[in-house]
């Protein structure tokens, strides 16, 4: 358990990664879990999945834990191409054993294309499942840049943390 006395935490998080053509280096677009028809997809070492980078990061931050480059640096070979569920399963753990737990979410994507609202509730879902939430508590947002950032995905994520019951913090 932390020591900490707040009932209540808030995390935010943010990543970016740069969009390629295959040739160029783009792996699959993914976010949230979540495979995106797109023509260009994200230049990373990992699968590149910007919305789960930044909800680690969220609930690292919300307990003052770092973040994740601390945990998976991106010069590990064994990272490559990596599934971001584990990354997120990995800071879900830290935030576990410390007695809190996610009560809701809310992401925003930055991109200009494609479009994404079809797939909100299929990327409200599989971040819902991935934090064993009501899908409900997940609420997601996509922008455009306006031309600005026409080359690179954005996700920026809120998480509040709840302490759960005295006793439950090593599960
Ligand atoms: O960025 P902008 O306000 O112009 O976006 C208009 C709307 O387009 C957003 O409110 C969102 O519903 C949708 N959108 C989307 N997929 C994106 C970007 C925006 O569905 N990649
Ligand atoms: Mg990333």
């Amino acid at each position: 358990m932390t020591s900490s006395p707040l009932p209540y935490r808030v995390g935010y998080g943010e990543d970016a990664h740069r969009l390629a053509l295959p040739q160029d280096g783009g792996r699959p677009l993914v976010l949230g879990g979540v495979g995106v028809p797109s023509e260009r997809g994200a230049v990373a070492h990992s699968d590149g999945d910007a919305a789960l980078h930044a909800l680690a990061d969220a609930l690292l931050s919300g307990l003052a834990l770092g973040d994740i480059g601390q945990y998976f640096p991106d010069t590990a070979a064994e990272w490559r191409g990596m599934d971001s569920r584990v990354i997120l399963e990995r800071a879900l753990g830290l935030v576990r054993e410390r007695g809190y737990a996610p009560l809701n979410v809310a992401l925003v994507v930055t991109l200009d294309r494609p479009k994404l609202g079809p797939l909100r509730a299929e990327i409200a879902r599989s971040v819902a499942a991935l934090l064993a939430l009501p899908e409900g508590e997940v609420g997601v947002s996509f922008k455009t840049s306006e031309g600005l950032a026409p080359d690179h995905v954005q996700t920026r994520v809120t998480v509040l943390l709840g302490l759960r019951e005295p006793g439950r913090g090593d599960d």
